[in-house]
This record gives C-alpha cells, structure tokens and sequence, in this order.
C-alpha cells in the first residue's frame, strides 16, 4: 500500500502533507468510470439519449469523466446540473434540501441518469429522485462513484455504484473540504490536523 501511496500523491505536492490516506486511487477511479459506463450502456438498453444530471459541484468531475466514458459506450448523452444546498451541520445532511440551481430543461419522459459523487446518509438523493420523478421523466437511474453503506438513513435505490468505502469524511475528485481538495486526482483522508485549521 505505501507504493501505491506514493504514486497517488506526488512528493511536494502543497496537499501531500494534508492527507493521512488514499482511499480510491487516481488509476482505480479511471478504471471504474470505464466500467460504470459500460453497465449503465448495457442497462439503458435502446434509448434515443440520456440525460445526465450532476449536483454542483461535487460531481463535477465525475460527470466530466462519465460523460466521456458513455460516449465510447452508450446513446448520445446531455448534461445537465442542479445546485442544492442541504440545511446540514458541518459535515452532515438534514435532508431538508433548498434548490440553488434548478435543471435548465424540462425532462418529461426523458430517461434521466443522475451522476452523484458521493452516497452519504441519502438524503440528499432520496429528496432529489422525488423531485426529479415529480418532473415527469420516464425513468430516473443513478449511478454514483462512492458509497459509504455504514452511513445510509434512508432507503434509496442505487444501481450502478463505484466504491464502497468506510464512513470518513473523504476529499478529491469533486469532494471538498472547505471548497478545497476538489482538484485532487484521487479520493483520500484528510489528517485531523487539517480539521479546525477553518
Ligand atoms: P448525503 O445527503 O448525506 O448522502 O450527502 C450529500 C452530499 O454531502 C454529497 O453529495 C456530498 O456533496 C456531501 N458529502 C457527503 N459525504 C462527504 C464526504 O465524505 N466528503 C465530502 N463531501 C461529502
């Protein structure tokens, strides 16, 4: 593992000294968009298109990566985002959800693939499926790149999911830590030194 370390986080780097340790690596994370893509290609089936919701940011760069991938794979796909912020404390969710950003389009009978980053408690998720189903879309899927199972309060379907991963809070590849860490190639630990730095 120290290896694998060492090629996830490049010696000098001004975050090398933040993280205590990598989760999912940089080439892990490449391999398993490509696979993600590939199942919700074969799972879609024949659709005309699909349309890709992301939240911001967190799923930036995963939809980035996504959308990339299913165009090797799958139907001609559209992006679209939402921005939500959840009336949580610190680092949890309420799930009582307020819309910053609404979707730019109607998605009635649209097949939607929601692109999360990140299934914490699902909360979040479980309020954004109602709503999306609630707009009249024919069909709503989610794929999502982490899941913490440990962590789950509500009951919400996920079918394609990345990693499973322990319930810490985790930076890198969209994950923030006050809106820093999100350009980081790889998903990591934060030292709790860096916690209370504010
Ligand atoms: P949930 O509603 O608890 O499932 O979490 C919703 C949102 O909280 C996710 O989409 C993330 O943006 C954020 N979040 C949850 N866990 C983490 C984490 O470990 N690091 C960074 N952000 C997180």
């Amino acid at each position: 593992m120290a290896a694998l370390y060492a090629v996830a986080m490049a010696e000098g780097t001004w975050h090398a000294a933040d993280i205590d340790r990598v989760i999912v690596t940089e080439e892990q994370i490449r391999d398993k968009v490509d696979e993600l893509a590939k199942q919700v290609a074969a799972g879609v089936g024949q659709v005309d298109s699909l349309l890709l919701v992301g939240v911001l940011k967190g799923a930036v760069m995963f939809m980035a990566d996504f959308a990339r991938a299913l165009g090797r794979y799958g139907p001609p796909v559209e992006l679209e985002f939402m921005a939500v912020s959840s009336y949580g404390q610190g680092t949890s969710t309420s799930g009582v959800v307020r819309i910053l950003k609404d979707l730019d389009r109607d998605i009635t009978d649209r097949h939607v693939i929601v692109v999360e980053d990140i299934v914490d408690s699902g909360l979040t998720l479980s309020w954004l499926l109602k709503y999306l189903e609630s707009r009249d879309a024919a069909a709503v899927d989610v794929v999502a790149l982490l899941r913490k199972p440990a962590a789950i309060k509500v009951d919400v379907p996920v079918k394609y999911v990345g990693f499973d991963i322990p319930s810490e809070f985790v930076v890198g590849y969209g994950l923030d830590y006050a809106e820093r860490y999100r350009d980081l190639p790889f998903v990591g630990v934060l030292k709790p030194s860096v916690y209370g730095r504010g």
